[in-house]
């Protein structure tokens, strides 16, 4: 179930069984020579949509721009800095928090978001606190690739080749959803990790096609569903039941 696709009285119906909602978050960011742009925020909109179905939950609209400030010197990357994604998560939050959600489970598709989330629910459950809530939100995240069976599928199918960027399970992923945005594009195999980047020209330089250290070749279509699958099997378990310790 997803808001978008809600009336206001659909909307307050949910509200009588349920204060929680899943928020998917992505990023637009290069992700190589074969891996299209909108990878993170097309892969956690669609896992966040099928976990809404299996958990017969909610799923508010998708944060599809996040913190890519390492990805800016490749074309087409979007990048918002920390304090405005801060000041978007407060005000979609509180907006939220008036209509009487006070649960909300984001399921994130892109590492470099994770601190500035976890600075936003700091920022956003004090303001709630000094504005005399008298129940605290409860916020919290989940990245889809961490899921205990996806960590393992990933180990399993690619080893050392998954590198940390442009990473052959997100590319399955995408391949499974989206078939028409499959490249053929030969890619050498990756390089190795470099020392600790420092801002987008030195990633460039670094990590000159925009991969880390890993190699998409490897990923398959067919693999791509069973990531999927056991994200979403993963996530309709922890998603209902961060809800019902907080309800
Ligand atoms: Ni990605």
């Amino acid at each position: 179930m997803q808001l978008h696709d809600l009336t206001w009285p659909d909307v307050e119906d949910y509200l009588q069984r349920s204060d929680g909602l899943m928020i998917p978050i992505g990023s637009t960011e290069q992700h190589g020579p074969s891996g299209v742009i909108g990878t993170d925020a097309m892969v956690a909109k669609a896992i966040a949509r099928e976990t809404g179905v299996r958990s017969d939950l909610l799923v508010g609209p998708l944060l599809s721009i996040g913190v890519a400030e390492h990805h800016m010197a490749f074309p087409g990357t979007l990048s918002l800095r920390p304090s405005t994604l801060i000041a978007l998560l407060q005000d979609y939050l509180h907006s939220l928090a008036q209509h009487g959600f006070r649960q909300f489970f984001f399921i994130n598709g892109h590492g470099g978001n994770i601190a500035t989330l976890k600075a936003a629910f700091s920022e956003i459950q004090t303001g709630e606190r000094e504005r005399g809530g008298q129940r605290p939100l409860r916020c919290t995240l989940v990245n889809w690739y961490e899921v205990a069976e996806v960590v393992r599928l990933r180990k399993q199918y690619y080893g050392d080749q998954e590198g940390r960027h442009a990473t052959p399970s997100e590319i399955a992923v995408i391949q499974y959803l989206r078939p028409d945005l499959i490249r053929k594009q030969p890619l050498p195999p990756p390089g190795p990790l470099q020392s600790e980047v420092q801002g987008a020209a030195d990633f460039r330089a670094k990590y000159p096609d925009g991969r880390m250290g890993s190699w998409p070749d490897l990923a398959t279509p067919a693999q791509g569903q069973v990531l999927f699958d056991a994200a979403v099997r993963g996530l309709a378990q922890q998603v209902p039941t961060f809800f019902s310790e907080g309800g």
